[in-house]
């Protein structure tokens, strides 16, 4: 935002680079020149040029070609002034209303969410609410596993343990299922896939269960909804916790209308051929390093796989949205599987050639050992477990605290735990791994959300100290050191927007989050507001410090972070 107001087209021709990194006070930006021959008296012209801008105190070139350029109070102040009138706050419109599907969260019916889940769902979420605030129309999906094997295995099972139920009559066309419930599933599940490891009778029946129901046999429909109410009902309730929810709740079995149509398409532009029994389409590409083997459509006994739905999806999608762009946020793993489905999705024109589609995978949460994060005895972890863990962990920390009264305890701790599970993810990019380690995330110092949170109770306690909540004051001039940087900070805040969402990273918003509350420290520490005689001063600072808040609560939002009154 401070280059496109400062620069012009004809200076950006001979501009090399931009930095505000390398002053400590980020009170001047620099620029460095091309051209390292007539580098000076290049700089002497660009200084004279710039130097004409009222926007600058000072212009000043600094050996070998870099300019010094420090900005007047009374432009940093109007540029505030601008960004707190904006609804936007001067976050950068990049969208363009153009529209993205979000598939995140992939939790698959009949399974306990597991934490492999949770990256998933807290990465995606924050993408979610970072697009639509630079301006894009986002539609989030869930995108359940509700069709594969997992349902087969499920449903077997209970026929086993259940062989009178009327839906397992062969006949049975309609009536009522037995009612069951999220830890009939939970149980059931992990032991049936046990089980067919073992079995393969039970084996053979899982995968017949499979065919049949996803051939429409009225009895494991049944079943099958009765298990799908009883699943969804319990994420529901697991994300909610989680401050995660989605525009659309289809599965993998809403894709299998587009199945055929899928099939026909990639028949007639001839792609499809047979290859060991199956349907398949070849994805290689020349330059391919490593093997590319082709995708399966269609499995020899007919049946669809996991490539298969998320084909049948693109269609779905591209024809009731017209995406500009589907985001996957999946497990990094899964790369092989989306760079195939990308691959035939643009051979076989399913979307237009212009249409991103991408996979921002993401690493693995990982214990102490250095391994994907178990339960103390070796288990998967579950998620509800998890939110568990957490919140009491984050209770026992605030069990101390004066600020927090015995009837918001529970809640306060709540919001601390998981803010502070969600920004430990957050704070690393994405496709990195990291170590699940809670007492440094709930840590009050360093880069935490418990340091956020804390943040914000120390300015909410400065603005009802001063009875200033709602106050219309202004930041009309600079009186210090630490003032300014905290204003730099801010108005270069919508840059860190426009990086975060062209990189698809949430990571900058926690950076900047944390720079901005630390800034915020030291300015507190430095300007003692409360005490503060001078009232237009006063004023000045309050009305600084409530934009910080405004401006922190923001980034926590985006984080779906919820913020807590007191700690
Ligand atoms: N259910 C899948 C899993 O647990 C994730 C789904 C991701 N989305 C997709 N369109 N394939 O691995």
């Amino acid at each position: 935002m401070l280059q496109q107001k400062s620069t012009s087209n004809s200076l950006a021709s001979i501009i090399d680079t931009w930095s505000d990194e390398n002053n400590p006070l980020y009170d001047t930006l620099q620029i460095k020149v091309k051209d390292s021959e007539k580098i000076s008296n290049t700089a002497e012209e660009v200084k004279n040029i710039i130097s004409e801008n009222p926007a600058f105190l000072k212009v000043e070139v600094a050996k070998p070609g870099f300019i010094n350029m420090t900005m007047t109070d009374e432009y940093l102040v109007t540029l505030l002034g601008e960004i707190a009138d904006d609804e936007h706050l001067g976050i950068p419109q990049a969208g363009g209303n153009d529209t993205i599907v979000i598939d995140y969260g992939g939790p698959n019916v009949a399974k306990p969410l597991h934490i492999g889940h949770l990256r998933s769902a807290i990465i995606g979420e924050s993408l979610k609410r970072l697009a639509r605030e630079c301006g894009y129309n986002v539609i989030s999906d869930v995108h359940l596993g509700d069709w594969g094997l997992q349902i087969g295995l499920v449903i077997a099972e209970l026929e086993e343990r259940n062989p009178d139920w009327e839906c397992f009559r062969p006949d049975f066309t309609e009536g009522t299922v037995p009612e069951l419930d999220a830890d009939m599933l939970n149980e059931i599940y992990p032991f049936a896939s046990q089980k067919s490891k073992t079995d393969e009778v039970f084996k053979a029946r899982a995968h017949q269960a499979t065919a049949d129901l996803q051939n429409g046999r009225p009895g494991y429909i049944a079943v099958w909804k009765e298990i799908l109410r009883v699943s969804i009902a319990d994420l529901k309730g697991n994300y909610s916790k989680l401050g995660v929810d989605f525009d659309l709740w289809y599965g993998e079995s809403d894709a299998d209308k587009y199945i055929d149509e899928l099939v026909q398409i990639l028949t007639d532009k001839n792609l499809l051929h047979e290859s060991e029994g199956a349907m398949v389409v070849d994805v290689e590409l020349e330059s391919d390093k490593a093997p590319m083997p082709p995708v399966i459509i269609k499995k020899s006994d007919n049946s669809s796989i996991y490539a298969t739905t998320d084909l049948a999806t693109i269609i779905q999608r591209n024809r009731d949205f017209a995406p500009k762009k589907i985001w996957y946020v999946v497990d990094k793993r899964q790369d092989l599987h989306f760079t195939q489905v990308f691959r035939c999705a643009k051979k076989a024109e399913l979307v237009p050639e212009d249409t991103e589609l991408e996979l921002l995978g993401f690493g693995t949460m990982n214990g102490n050992d250095g391994k994907p994060y178990k339960t103390r005895d070796g288990g998967v972890m579950k998620l509800s477990d998890l939110i568990e863990t957490v919140t009491s962990a984050a209770a026992e920390k605030l069990r101390s605290s004066e600020f927090v009264s015995e009837k918001d305890h529970d809640e306060i701790a709540r919001r601390v735990g998981i803010a502070a599970v969600k920004f430990g993810d957050l704070i690393n990019h994405r496709s990195k791994d990291y170590i699940f380690d809670i007492d440094k995330f709930l840590s009050f110092e360093g880069k935490t959300g418990t340091y956020l949170l804390y943040t914000v109770t120390r300015i909410n306690s400065i603005i009802r100290k001063t009875n200033s909540e709602g106050s219309d004051a202004k930041v009309n001039a600079i009186y210090t050191d630490a003032e300014r940087e905290l204003l730099l900070a801010i108005l270069l805040t919508g840059d860190v927007f426009r990086h975060a969402i062209d990189e698809k990273a949430p990571n900058y918003i926690c950076d900047n989050a944390y720079k901005l509350a630390v800034i915020f420290s030291k300015f507190y520490h430095d300007n003692h507001i409360l005490g503060e005689t001078d009232e237009t001063k006063k004023q000045n600072w309050i009305a600084l410090i409530s934009f910080t808040r405004k401006l922190i609560l923001k980034h926590l939002d985006i984080l779906a972070i919820e913020p807590v009154e007191n700690m």
